[in-house]
């Protein structure tokens, strides 16, 4: 089985993680995230994935390689320009078989991707959308189900007025290869405002999907991605490493301090005298943690320096960032990579410090 899956988009949302490294391959607990999206397809029995690429594609390629790590024939695509997701698809049509699934790149999710295929062939659909219930369809393609499971609408973005049920699109579709003859060549294209409305009445089909379902697109989210991996409420192969403690503490690490579950220290991590970890940690690879330091319902990305007596709540430090003594960050707070902040600090209410940023000492509480 073949996917095509969508990694055009900026990730403006998940600034400053995305200044520097494109979406796909930001680490999510121990592995880029876009691993978690190949595996769950290999799962699938999804052996071929075209990456329809745009922002920083060769940041993509770089990390993922031709997916013989994964089991995948891995192949690339780069449009010229943004075109689009329904551009974007048709942009790569050249390389698509009579049927395949095209995915959004954002998602973390165990659905049943086989009950779905299954569920397509049965009917005999043109395309079948994979649907979950969330609490507020209004940032998603909201779906209007009739009895036999065929949709009655398609509403991209629906305003307030307008939701009425709370099924929402997933972002994984299963895809005739005619469906691309509703899409313009070299033109931009929204499947979901111009193609899905258009194939309402005739063989778009839901199939609506249980299991786990998240759209990363923010700090919020990516943190609650995290915790819900280390907790194991997705099944994901990084979740099974954790066990049935709910830990893992690479042997290449060493820790002076105590690790409280679910959490995970990657290797080459150094951890003072009396600092506590956890509980829902991520300590990337070769992050320093001073003595008596508190880190919980954090990320702390590749190489980070973390000084003494700081406290690190719900906030994500990027990769070789550095934190003085007795700084808290906490609130949301997002650093971006190589950041540095000096000592008695207080960064919160989800502050964002982009690449570059230095800020002295004392300089900030609030
Ligand atoms: N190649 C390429 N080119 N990819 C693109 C482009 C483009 O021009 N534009 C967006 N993408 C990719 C994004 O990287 C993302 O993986 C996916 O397409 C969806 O775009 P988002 O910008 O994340 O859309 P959204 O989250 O607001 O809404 C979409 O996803 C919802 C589920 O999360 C829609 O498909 C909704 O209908 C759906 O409910
Ligand atoms: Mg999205």
């Amino acid at each position: 089985m073949q996917a095509v899956i969508l990694v055009g988009g900026e990730g403006t949302r998940l600034r400053p993680l995305t200044s520097t490294v494109p979406k796909p391959v930001v680490p999510l607990v121990d592995r880029p995230f876009i691993a978690y999206m190949l595996e769950w397809l290999r799962r699938h029995g999804v052996d071929d994935v075209v990456m329809s690429c745009g922002f920083l594609a060769a940041g993509v390629r770089n990390v993922l390689g031709d997916g013989a790590a994964y089991g995948i024939q891995l192949r690339y695509v780069e449009e010229p320009r943004p075109l689009g997701t329904g551009g974007a698809v048709k942009f790569a049509e050249s390389l698509l078989d009579e049927r395949f699934l095209m995915l959004n790149g954002d998602v973390l999710t165990d659905l049943d991707l086989s009950a779905q295929v299954a569920q397509h062939e049965a009917s005999g659909a043109r395309g079948t959308l994979a649907l979950i219930g969330v609490e507020d369809p209004s940032a998603y393609g909201l779906v209007r189900l009739r009895d036999d499971s065929s949709v009655r609408e398609f509403l991209e973005k629906p305003s307030p007025d307008q939701i009425d049920t709370n099924l929402i699109s997933a972002g994984a579709y299963v895809l005739e290869r005619d469906v691309l003859d509703l899409i313009p060549s070299g033109q931009a294209c929204s499947i979901e405002r111009e193609v899905f409305p258009r194939l309402v009445g005739d063989g778009l089909y839901g199939f609506v999907g249980d299991g786990y379902w998240l759209d990363i697109g923010t700090p919020d989210r990516y943190l609650q991605a995290t915790f819900d991996i280390l907790e194991r409420n997705v099944q994901t192969a990084a979740g099974e490493r954790l066990g049935a403690g709910f830990l893992a503490v690479d042997a290449g690490a060493e820790s002076q301090g105590r690790t409280i579950p679910p959490a995970l220290v990657g290797p080459g991590c150094r951890i003072g005298a009396g600092a506590r970890i956890g509980a829902l940690a991520v300590l990337a690879p070769d992050v320093s943690v001073g003595p008596r330091t508190e880190i919980e319902q954090s990320v702390v990305l590749r190489g980070a320096d973390v000084g003494a007596d700081c406290r690190l709540s719900y906030c994500i430090v990027g990769a070789g960032a550095r934190i003085g003594d007795r700084t808290h960050v906490e609130g949301g707070a997002v650093l971006g990579e190589g950041v540095s902040i000096g000592a008695d600090n207080v960064i919160a209410a989800g502050a964002r410090i982009f690449p570059g940023v230095t800020l002295p000492d004392g300089a900030i509480s609030f």
